[in-house]
């Protein structure tokens, strides 16, 4: 019988290190284009891009006290999601006691759909606790049916709405909330 080489067994989760910087800005970026580049101009795409992803704005955030980032890495070392959480960080107009936001989940395109989403947000849940959160919440993009459907399926509810600013549009973002017991 053929090996599923999308098995999220052959997955490791751990905490990114200083020497992932590189990678991660280049997988962040990617992945980040390819999920949105449908719903916005060349010209907003790459002023976020420039904006949200390079070595050194990842070095800088993999050593920000404030966040944890986490990967799914495979045996070749080779990624197939990342998972960034921001501690202490509050919804707006949402009441919550002990948030922690999660602010970026990206699983790579083979690795959709097989359960590793769901082993990074077990992972992403496990780090949030660990920081001592009682809600995890997210701003999912209300034109991404695929995320919004995910994070209802892992008990996520919709609590208001934000806006995310790609380049220089505006956009609304759903804002979803778990509480974590
Ligand atoms: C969002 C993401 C993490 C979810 O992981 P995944 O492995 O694709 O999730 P799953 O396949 O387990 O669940 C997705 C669900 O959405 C459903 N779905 C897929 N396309 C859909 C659509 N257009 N409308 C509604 N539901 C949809 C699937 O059927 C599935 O539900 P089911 O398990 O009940 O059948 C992953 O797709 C991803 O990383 N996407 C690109 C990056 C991204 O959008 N990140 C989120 C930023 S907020």
């Amino acid at each position: 019988m053929q090996k599923n080489m999308h098995s999220p067994s052959a997955m490791k989760i751990r905490r990114a290190t200083r020497e992932d910087a590189a990678a991660l800005a280049e997988f962040g970026a990617r992945t980040f284009f390819e999920t949105f580049a449908a719903d916005n101009t060349a010209e907003d795409m790459a002023k976020h891009l420039a904006s949200a992803w390079s070595p050194q704005l990842q070095l800088a955030e993999i050593d920000d006290p404030m966040l944890d980032t986490l990967l799914a890495v495979d045996a070749d070392g080779a990624f197939g999601g990342f998972a960034q959480l921001h501690a202490e960080r509050a919804p707006a107009d949402v009441p919550t006691q002990r948030p922690v936001e999660l602010k970026r989940f990206y699983v790579d395109k083979p690795w959709q759909g097989q359960g590793l989403a769901r082993e990074l947000m077990a992972a992403v849940e496990q780090q949030a606790r660990e920081r001592g959160a009682r809600e995890l919440w997210l701003g999912v993009f209300q034109r991404n049916p695929r995320a919004r459907a995910f994070y209802s399926k892992c008990g996520f509810r919709k609590v208001g709405t934000q806006v995310f600013v790609v380049g220089d549009d505006p956009q609304a973002d759903d804002v979803m909330l778990k509480e974590l017991t």
